[in-house]
């Protein structure tokens, strides 16, 4: 139980084995001598209620971090206040990601750490991929968890949050692909300073082989034109320049309304009034169409920056992997992004020892870095995901064969970088700051094409994340640039 009120749930947790659950922090007192005796009841009636407090970790993608921003705010607004520590919390949450290793063992292990807690009346929620992929399990692994949630159920929390507080010990929210609604909501507790973040679609329709996000975030829906452009709209009023546009596949966006395409509402998004730069992550191959090339070349406020996942190098992988998409079709979106008339850089993510994958198919992904060169790699080990059709294909690579590959990979994707980024040497670009290092007396931020810049300022005083700087390139690293405001 998490908020005691009545005597009867009282004694209904006096007679469990945990302790009470006690979150409550305010000793308030009121003088009856100075305070007329029914106002002060009313008073003491609105301070003396409990304090409900919570503590929630983070675990994954931008998009686990942004339903965190989501969920806070719903927290938040059911009267709870976040907490900076799990001693401090009446209620611990953890937003898990379970995409890649044994990520579900990290997050038992985790919990294990908690029984204690759990003894001195705190009490847990385990949100995200590892709920809906593990769900009712969780309970039977970790019996003092509470609650458990996947994203696809955030839009029921309010609801789970009240069956919570009333002493409910097994609360879930496992939507399993069966929802069409989105996640909509305007009490978002945006907790980074410089980004505001946009979910325009959930969920996945895509079932690569080896990915568990179409069975953790549930099948694909969008949201509509409408509610996407009303949220960028408040973004702005508050003060946010930029704005990511997220989605597993955004590409993919189909405004339910109909009105737009995914690259209409890019140029929607970024005429909002007082945004400066839009960001879009992540893109599919398959669903990468040219106008999306052309709205970024008519629209200056959409950064120089497509992410695009080739996955491998190499079509007999893709085939395997169900990507939906050859080399050849990925390298036509290539050229089309290399054709465009603004310098738009690209990244990707690979993964390295897919079940099959021979020497011959990794040279081809080492020959696509080679022919692409991207600005950055994300590189990853392949590792076998519960539920997934890979799971059934033999790992047989074995893990230092896969280790060796993803270190080949990404040595000469270094070298690559070193030579792209040099080329921005005596460059002025325009930085956005996302904060700073005092002590190496240095600001940090981001091009418009997504590279790190750190650079030194005049004065003693630095830029306040969410500002823009125009910086010099003075030095260059395969990751970062460095440089002076000018
Ligand atoms: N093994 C390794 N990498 C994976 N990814 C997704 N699933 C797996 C997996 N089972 C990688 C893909 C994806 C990125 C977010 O994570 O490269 O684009
Ligand atoms: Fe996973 Fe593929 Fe969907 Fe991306 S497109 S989330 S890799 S299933």
């Amino acid at each position: 139980m998490i908020y005691r009120s009545s005597p009867k749930s009282l004694r209904a947790n006096e007679a469990s084995d945990a302790a009470p659950a006690v979150l409550w922090s305010l000793p308030v007192r009121l003088d009856p001598a100075v305070i007329p005796v029914t106002s002060a009841q009313a008073i003491l009636k609105s301070v003396m209620a409990p304090e409900k407090t919570f503590y929630l970790e983070t675990f994954g993608c931008q998009m686990n971090a942004h339903d965190s921003e989501k969920v806070i705010g719903t927290l938040q607004r059911e009267g709870y206040r976040q907490v900076d520590s799990e001693q401090e919390a009446g209620l611990i949450l953890y937003n898990t990601c379970s995409i890649r290793d044994k990520a579900e063992q990290k997050v038992f292990n985790r919990l294990n750490d908690y029984k204690k807690l759990y003894k001195d009346g705190k009490r847990f929620g385990v949100l995200g991929c590892v709920a809906q992929q593990e769900g009712e399990k969780i309970f039977e692994r970790a019996p003092y968890v509470s609650l458990v949630s996947g994203s696809a159920s955030y839009r029921k929390l309010p609801e789970m949050i009240a069956r919570l507080e009333a002493g409910e010990s097994r609360i879930t929210g496992l939507d399993d692909r069966q929802t069409d609604e989105t996640f909509e909501t305007e009490f978002t507790a945006r907790q980074n300073p410089y980004r505001g973040y946009i979910t325009i679609i959930e969920g996945c329709d895509k079932f690569c082989a080896y990915c568990v996000v179409p069975y953790t975030r549930g099948k694909e829906r969008s949201r509509t034109y409408t509610s996407v452009l009303e949220e960028a709209r408040r973004i702005a009023d508050l003060g946010y320049t930029e704005i990511q546009l997220l989605g597993q596949n955004v590409n993919s966006y189909k405004d339910p309304e109909g009105k737009l395409s995914f690259a209409e509402l890019l140029a929607a998004v970024a005429q909002v009034s007082g945004i400066r730069r839009v960001r879009f992550t992540t893109s599919h191959p398959r669903d990468f169409t040219r106008d999306i090339v052309d709205v970024i070349d008519a629209t200056p406020t959409l950064c120089d920056h497509v992410h695009l996942p080739v996955q491998s190098g190499s079509s007999r992988v893709l085939k395997a992997m169900a990507r939906e998409y050859t080399r050849d079709w990925y390298l036509e979106r290539i050229s089309w992004i290399k054709s465009s008339r603004r310098p738009i850089s690209l990244s990707t993510d690979i993964i390295v020892g897919f079940p099959g994958e021979t020497p011959e198919d990794f040279i081809q992904t080492m020959d696509l870095l080679a022919e692409v060169q991207y600005d950055c790699v994300f590189g990853f080990k392949y590792s076998p995901r519960p539920n997934t059709p890979a799971l059934v294909m033999i790992d047989s690579i074995p893990e230092t064969e896969k280790a060796h590959r993803l270190q080949v990979l990404l040595d000469r994707q270094r070298e690559i970088q070193r030579a792209n980024y040099s080329r921005h040497l005596g460059e002025t670009m325009e930085v956005m700051v996302e904060g700073n290092n005092p002590a190496r007396a240095q600001v940090n931020g981001r091009s418009s094409q997504n590279k790190p810049v750190n650079f030194t300022w005049p004065s003693p005083i630095a830029p306040a994340p969410g500002s823009y700087a125009q910086v010099r390139i003075t030095a260059t690293h395969p990751n970062s640039l460095v440089g002076e405001a000018v």
